[in-house]
Formats: structure tokens, C-alpha cells, sequence
């Protein structure tokens, strides 16, 4: 338009991490055992909730849902972060990286919202703990999860769509391990302010709202326990609602330092960091907060593979 030379570029180049050449293999076995350790605690978390009939009940069919969206989540960035470690010219192809957006966002969104509906049973198994099984019926379980997978549906689509409306020239190089919406706006050649409002106030909403609806659940259990205060009910509190504080923690701490607190050095390699804090380290270490402690899934273990009753697998 401007007699400019528009070439529209084919691919772009993923800078990765910033690693020294000579630490390349380490980090690279870091990574691979990291990504194997996701994919198989998560698995085998669906696969016991799914086989122990114990298990069936709300706070632990979101817990399936939550590893499943873990599971997908850290399998949108690894495997292409693990290939590109490996390879010469780590490059990505301009539809892989809009489709590397659309699901990063829609398995990062899934398990924000499905924490929300974990700290809503929670809120309710403590609150209104004789109307528990009324409330948390299984219709609206499944309401709650069908109706994330369609939020999070429009939320990836949006941004997905209006990525794919700007165009990129000369400057190809993400620096970043994978197609990073803000990294990749600071390379366009095309007007980008519709994109980063819409950033601002739709990532923000999406990313705020669950946050505050955690938040009132759980300051609603606080102060539901400290009304009648009973070392019996605290400790019943603190063993339903610590691992899911952890988690949430543990997924919104990187998130929010990254988003809400626009780094004022703006380096990249802090930005790089955090997002590996929660595309990689989160999504490893949910199952194992969830199965440690925890005596219902240690049970399930123990029925699940030793209903042959083996002398040492008591
Ligand atoms: C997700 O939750 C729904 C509703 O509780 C349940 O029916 C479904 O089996 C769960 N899906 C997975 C993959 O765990």
C-alpha cells in the first residue's frame, strides 16, 4: 500500500532459549525428562480416576479434566521446543505458529477455568456440606466443563483471527521457544493497536475474573471455618484445599507477574523464564501435588494395579 516491498514471510524462526552452546545436551535431557514426567503423571492420574469407581466424584472428575488440559497444554510448546533444540534452523511455519497460538491459548484457558470450578466445589463442600450432592449434581459437572470448552473456544478463536490479520515482512526472528503473541506483535509490519487492546482487556478478563471467582471461594471457606472454629474442621479445610491452593498458585503467580506487571526492563530472558515457569514446570508438578499426600489416589493406586492381590503390594 505504502510502495512498500510487502513480501509476506512463510515462517518464522524460534529463537529457544537463551542457552549456551556447551549447555545444549544438559538442558535438553532436562527438558526431555521434564516433558516425559508431564505426559506420564498426567496419564496416569486420568487413568485412575477414570478406572477407580471410588474416584467418581466431582472434586476429582475436574481433577481428570485439569490433567488432561495439562497434558495438552505442555504438549503444545515441548515437543517443538525439544525438536528445535536439536535442529540447525529452528524454524516454524507461519500456520503452525497461528496454531500453536490457538491451542496454547485454549489448553491455557481450559485450566484456569477449570480451576474455577474445582475452588466452586470446594466452596460448597465446606459451605453447604449437607447439600454437597444435590448441588454438585453430575449435569452440572458437566455444565461446568462443557461451558469452559466453549469460553475458551471463542477466546482462542478471537485471538487466533486476529493474529492471522496482520502481516509480517522483513523480521522474522521470534525471540522466544514458542509463537508468543506479544513477541510476535513486536515483529509486524502492519498496525497492531487493535490487537494489543484486545490483548489487554480480553486476556485481562479471562485471566482477572477466574482469578477474583477463586479468590471469593476461597475467602468464603476462611470465614465459614472461622465462625465456628474447630481443629477438626480447620484440618478437614486446609487437607481438601491446600493442594488446590498450591496449584493455583503455582499457575497464576508466573502468569500474573508476566501479564499484569509489564516487566519495566522489558528483557526477554526473564519473560522467557516465567513462561517456562507455566508451560513446563506447572503442568509437571500438578499431579504430583495431587497424588503425594493424598490417601483416596495413593487407594486407587493400590486397587487399580493390585487387585490381584500380590503378597508385597499391600
Ligand atoms: C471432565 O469432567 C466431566 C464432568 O464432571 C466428566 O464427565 C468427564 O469424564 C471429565 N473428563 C475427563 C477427561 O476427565
Amino acid at each position: 500500500i505504502m510502495g512498500k516491498n510487502q513480501t509476506l514471510i512463510s515462517e518464522f524462526l524460534l529463537l529457544g532459549l537463551p542457552i549456551q552452546p556447551q549447555h545444549q545436551n544438559l538442558f535438553y535431557a532436562l527438558f526431555l525428562a521434564m516433558y516425559l514426567t508431564t505426559v506420564l503423571g498426567n496419564l496416569l492420574i486420568i487413568t485412575l480416576i477414570c478406572l477407580d469407581s471410588h474416584l467418581h466424584t466431582p472434586m476429582y472428575l475436574f481433577l481428570s479434566n485439569l490433567s488432561f488440559s495439562d497434558l495438552c497444554f505442555s504438549s503444545v510448546t515441548m515437543p517443538k521446543l525439544l525438536q528445535n533444540m536439536q535442529s540447525q534452523v529452528p524454524s516454524i511455519p507461519y500456520a503452525g505458529c497461528l496454531i500453536q497460538i490457538y491451542f496454547f491459548l485454549f489448553f491455557g484457558d481450559l485450566g484456569n477455568f477449570i480451576l474455577v470450578a474445582m475452588a466452586y466445589d470446594r466452596y460448597v463442600a465446606i459451605c453447604f456440606p449437607l447439600h454437597y450432592t444435590t448441588i454438585m449434581s453430575p449435569k452440572l459437572c458437566l455444565s461446568l466443563v462443557v461451558l469452559s470448552w466453549v469460553l475458551t473456544t471463542f477466546h482462542a478463536l478471537l485471538h487466533t483471527l486476529l493474529m492471522a490479520k496482520v502481516s509480517f515482512c522483513v523480521d522474522n526472528v521470534i525471540p522466544h521457544f514458542f509463537c508468543d503473541m506479544s513477541a510476535m506483535l513486536k515483529l509486524a509490519c502492519s498496525d497492531t493497536h487493535v490487537n494489543e487492546l484486545v490483548i489487554f482487556i480480553v486476556v485481562g478478563l479471562f485471566l482477572v475474573f477466574p482469578f477474583l471467582l477463586i479468590l471469593v471461594s476461597y475467602a468464603k471457606i476462611v470465614s465459614s471455618i472461622f465462625k465456628v472454629p474447630s481443629a477438626r474442621g480447620i484440618r478437614k479445610a486446609f487437607s481438601t484445599c491446600g493442594s488446590h491452593l498450591s496449584v493455583v498458585s503455582l499457575f497464576y503467580g508466573p502468569v500474573i507477574i508476566l501479564y499484569l506487571c509489564p516487566s519495566a526492563s522489558n528483557s526477554t530472558v526473564k519473560d522467557t523464564v516465567m513462561s517456562l515457569m507455566y508451560t513446563v514446570v506447572t503442568p509437571m508438578l500438578n499431579p504430583f501435588i495431587y497424588s503425594l499426600r493424598n490417601r483416596d489416589m495413593k487407594g486407587a493406586l493400590g486397587r487399580v494395579f493390585c487387585q490381584k492381590k500380590i503378597p508385597f503390594c499391600v
